[in-house]
C-alpha cells in the first residue's frame, strides 16, 4: 500500500538543526530553527520535529527507540502534522476544529516553547506548546512517558483568549501516524453478556472507525481499545504493533484514516459526535488520555507493558491485594432477608472468602425494591427486609471475621421511586417527549452540583454511617437516551462530556475522603472498562455472562488491555460445566462466588475450600506476574495461559479445553518466561477428582528445566470438552 518515497518528502531547510532532550526543564522559544522533540519511553521513542520552514510540529518517527534521532534531520524526513487542524491546508480528519467568535472556521497551530520534567524517577512529562499565530487560541500536547513499562499517556489542553466563548467541535487526545504497507486493526466489540469479542482487519483506504455514542457508558458495542500490527499481522510473540486505549468513560471516537499515498493517521479521544463545546475565555478544556504503548515482540509484550503500567499508574491500589468475596445476586436477586442474608455471611465464613458483597434490592420503603421496576434512589435501608438496618448486617458480618460490602447505583432512579416525585428537574428527560426506559430507569442530571452533592452524599452518608462497610461494588445499568440535561439548558450539545466530568469530580471526592476504599466499577457486567474510570477503582465486574465457556473468551479479551487483579470472575451456578471448571476459569483473575454454596456437595464444598486457599496463596503470582498467552481460544479448542513472578521462582498456569472434537488431540504446550537455568517443580492443584483421567497430572510432582519446558513442553489438560488443569509452577 505504501509508497515508501512518499514518505520521506525532501525538505530543505535553511535553518540550523538540533535536538532537545530532556532535562529537568528545558524551554526553548526559537520557532526559526529545526527542532527534534523526541519523547522516549523504555524502548519506545515517538518523536517530533518543529519545522524551520513553516514553524509547524510535526510527527517524523514513532516505533522502537533510535540510537540517533539526528538522522532524522539529516534525511530530512518532513513528518506528518502532530494534531492536525482544520480551515487551512489539512485534507484529512483534523485532530481539532474550532470556530472563533468572529466566525472564522480555521486555525493554524506554530510551535512556541516546549519543556520536559521529571515529575517522578522513571516518569517524564512533556508539554509542547502551540500557537494560532492570528487568533489567540493555545493548544498544549502532553505525554507522560513512563520508562520502565514503555508506555505514553497523551492528552491535550485547548485554551484561548478570545472576547467570546469559541466553539470547539474537534478535541482529540492524540493523533498518531504510521507509514507502512499494510496495517491491521484488531478491534473488540460485544453488548451485554457478550464483552470484548476479538476480531482483526485489514485497514483499507478511508476511514474506520471505532466509537460509542452511549453517554454513560464508555462501551458495550465497541470498546475503546486496540492492537494496530504494523506491515504484518502479529502474534503473541512476534510482530510490531501499537496497543492503545483511551482513559474516558463516555463517548469515544477512535479514527483510523489511510490516505491516497497510503499513511495512516489514527486520532483517539472524546467522540466529537452531537457535541460541539462553547468555550469561554481563559477557560481550559482538557482532553481524557489517550494511553498507548509499542511493541516489536507481538501483543504479548503490549499486554505485559499495559499490565505494568497499569498496576503501577492505571488502577488504583494496583500494587495492593484484593479481597475474594461471595455476592448474592445470582443466589438470591431482590428476594432475600435478614436471616436469608446472615446465613450468607456464615457461607462467606465457611467457604473462606473475605468478605460478604449485599447486592441490588436492599433499599427502598415507599417503593420497595423487589424488582428493577421501583425504588432506584431512595437509598433507606428497605424496612421489612432489613429490619434492624445495614448496621446489624456489619456487625454479623464482622462476629463471623468476615468484612461487608454493599451495591450501589447512585447515578439512576426509577420513575416509582421518592427520589423522582420530590426531584423532577434532577432527572435527564427530553421535554415534548416521552421519557425513555432502559431497565425501566432514568439517568440523574450529573451536570448538576446538586445532584453531584446528592450522589456524593449516598456513600459518605452510608460510609459515615457504617463505618464497618468494606467495600462497594458501584453499577450504572444504562447508556443515555432522550438525553436532555435542565441544568445545561442551551447547552445540550456539552452533555456528554460535562456528564464524565461531573462524575470524576464525584468520583475525587469520594477518593479524597475513601483513599483505598475497594470499590468494583460494574455497568451491567463491563459497560464501563476504561482507564478513565479505574483511576478510581480496584476492579471491575467483567461480564454478567459467568457461564465459564464464554468467560473463558471475555476473560481473554480483557487481559490484552486490563491485568488479572482487577478483572472479577465469579464462580456461578450459569452453565453446566463441573464446579472445579468454572472455578478454575474464575481464578485466572480477581476470585469471587456467587453461588448457593448450601447446595454444594461435602466433596465440592471442600474442593471449593482449597481451592480458595490455593488462590490466596498464588493470588501475588495471579495479580503481579507476567502473563503469557500461550495458546489461543481463537485458534484452537482450548485455552492456556500462565503467570510468572518477576523473581521467575513461581508460576501459575491455566489450561481450559473447550469444545473439543471427536478424537481430538492437543500437541504439547511449550512454556514462556522461566529461567531455561532454574528446575522447575511441576504440581497439579484444584483437584476435585483424582480419577480425572488421562493427561492430568494426578497430584504427581515432576521437575524439569526451565529450558526443558520452554523448548519441548509438556503434555497439559485432556481433549476432552470442559475440562481444565492448574498447574503450581516452582522454581529453584
Ligand atoms: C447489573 C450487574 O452487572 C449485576 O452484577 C447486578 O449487580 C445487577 N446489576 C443488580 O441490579
Amino acid at each position: 500500500m505504501k509508497k515508501i518515497i512518499s514518505s520521506l518528502t525532501v525538505f530543505l531547510s535553511i535553518w540550523a538543526v538540533s535536538v532537545a532532550w530532556p532535562g529537568n526543564v528545558h524551554r526553548t522559544d526559537n520557532t526559526q530553527k529545526e527542532l527534534l522533540i523526541p519523547v522516549t519511553a523504555g524502548q519506545m521513542q515517538l518523536i517530533y520535529k518543529v519545522s524551520g520552514t513553516d514553524g509547524r510540529l510535526y510527527q517524523v518517527y514513532l516505533g522502537p527507540r533510535l540510537e540517533q534521532p539526528e538522522a532524522l534531520l539529516q534525511s530530512r524526513v518532513q513528518g506528518h502534522p502532530a494534531y492536525a487542524t482544520f480551515g487551512t491546508d489539512n485534507l484529512f480528519e483534523p485532530a481539532i476544529r474550532i470556530t472563533h467568535n468572529d466566525g472564522n472556521p480555521s486555525l493554524e497551530l506554530k510551535y512556541v516553547s516546549h519543556s520536559v520534567e521529571t515529575p517522578s524517577p522513571g516518569v517524564t512529562l512533556t508539554h509542547i506548546l502551540l500557537k494560532d499565530s492570528v487568533y489567540p487560541v493555545e493548544v498544549t500536547l502532553n505525554i507522560r512517558a513512563f520508562s520502565e513499562e514503555n508506555i505514553m499517556e497523551q492528552w491535550v489542553e485547548i485554551v484561548h483568549h478570545e472576547s467570546k466563548p469559541v466553539t470547539v467541535f474537534n478535541y482529540a487526545s492524540s493523533m498518531l501516524h504510521f507509514d507502512c504497507d499494510h496495517y491491521w486493526l484488531t478491534q473488540f466489540h460485544g453488548d451485554w453478556a457478550e464483552e470484548m469479542r476479538m476480531e482483526e482487519s485489514e485497514l483499507t483506504y478511508g476511514m474506520k472507525v471505532l466509537d460509542s455514542k452511549l453517554g454513560t457508558r464508555a462501551h458495550m458495542y465497541e470498546t475503546p481499545v486496540f492492537f494496530l500490527s504494523l506491515n504484518k499481522k502479529s502474534d503473541e510473540n512476534t510482530g510490531n504493533l501499537i496497543a492503545g486505549t483511551l482513559g474516558w468513560s463516555g463517548n469515544f471516537q477512535i479514527v483510523f484514516e489511510v490516505d491516497e499515498k497510503g499513511s495512516l493517521r489514527v486520532i483517539s479521544g472524546i467522540n466529537p459526535f452531537a457535541s460541539e463545546y462553547s468555550l469561554d475565555p481563559g477557560k481550559i478544556f482538557r482532553t481524557p488520555s489517550f494511553i498507548f504503548t509499542f511493541s516489536g515482540e507481538g501483543k504479548g509484550l503490549a499486554s505485559r507493558n499495559l499490565h505494568h503500567w497499569a498496576t503501577r499508574f492505571g488502577i488504583l491500589d494496583g500494587d495492593k491485594p484484593r479481597l475474594t468475596l461471595l455476592n448474592n445476586w445470582e443466589t438470591t436477586y431482590f428476594d432475600f432477608n435478614e436471616p436469608k442474608l446472615v446465613s450468607l455471611i456464615d457461607d462467606t465464613k465457611k467457604m473462606g472468602l473475605d468478605l460478604f458483597l449485599l447486592d441490588d434490592g436492599w433499599f427502598g420503603n415507599k417503593y420497595p425494591r423487589n424488582n428493577d421496576h421501583a425504588g432506584l434512589g431512595d437509598w433507606q435501608e428497605n424496612k421489612l427486609k432489613l429490619p434492624d438496618g445495614l448496621g446489624y448486617l456489619v456487625k454479623e458480618a464482622d462476629k463471623k471475621g468476615v468484612k461487608f460490602g454493599i451495591w450501589i447505583e447512585p447515578e439512576m432512579v426509577n420513575p416509582k421511586s421518592e427520589l423522582y416525585e420530590n426531584h423532577p428537574d434532577w432527572i435527564l428527560k427530553l421535554p415534548n417527549r416521552p421519557e425513555n426506559y432502559f431497565r425501566n430507569q432514568l439517568v440523574l442530571d450529573l451536570t448538576n452540583p446538586k445532584v453531584q452533592d446528592f450522589v456524593y452524599s449516598i456513600i459518605d452518608g452510608m460510609l459515615t454511617k457504617y463505618p464497618g462497610i468494606a467495600y462497594i461494588k458501584w453499577d450504572c445499568n444504562r447508556m443515555m437516551t432522550n438525553a436532555y440535561s435542565p441544568y445545561l439548558k442551551d447547552k445540550q450539545s456539552q452533555l456528554f462530556i460535562d456528564y464524565v466530568n461531573s462524575l470524576y469530580d464525584v468520583f475525587s471526592r469520594m477518593r479524597q475522603k475513601y483513599p483505598h476504599l475497594p470499590i468494583m466499577l460494574c455497568s451491567g457486567g463491563g459497560g464501563r472498562v476504561d482507564y478513565g474510570a479505574l483511576r478510581y477503582f480496584t476492579e471491575f465486574w467483567a461480564s454478567d455472562n459467568t457461564d465459564p465457556f464464554e468467560r473463558v473468551y471475555i476473560q481473554w479479551g480483557y487481559s490484552f488491555f486490563f491485568p488479572s487483579i482487577a478483572v472479577c470472575n465469579h464462580v456461578t451456578s450459569w452453565g453446566k460445566q463441573s464446579l472445579k471448571f468454572k472455578t478454575d476459569v474464575a481464578m485466572m483473575g480477581k476470585l469471587g462466588y456467587d453461588l448457593k454454596v448450601n447446595s454444594l456437595t461435602d466433596k465440592e464444598l471442600k474442593f471449593s475450600q482449597d481451592a480458595i486457599q490455593n488462590y490466596k496463596r498464588l493470588s501475588d503470582v495471579i495479580w503481579h506476574g507476567d502473563l503469557y498467552r500461550l495458546i489461543s481460544p481463537y485458534e484452537e479448542n482450548r485455552a492456556v495461559l500462565m503467570y510468572v513472578n518477576p523473581e521467575q521462582t513461581k508460576a501459575v498456569l491455566f489450561a481450559y479445553t473447550l469444545n473439543a472434537r471427536f478424537g481430538e488431540t492437543f500437541n504439547k504446550v511449550k512454556l514462556q518466561g522461566l529461567d531455561p537455568q532454574k528446575t522447575y517443580t511441576i504440581k497439579e492443584i484444584n483437584i476435585i477428582d483424582e480419577s480425572h483421567g488421562p493427561g492430568n497430572w494426578n497430584m504427581v510432582s515432576q521437575t524439569y528445566s526451565g529450558d526443558y519446558l520452554m523448548k519441548v513442553g509438556l503434555n497439559i489438560g485432556m481433549p476432552v470438552s470442559m475440562t481444565s488443569t492448574v498447574l503450581e509452577i516452582t522454581g529453584s
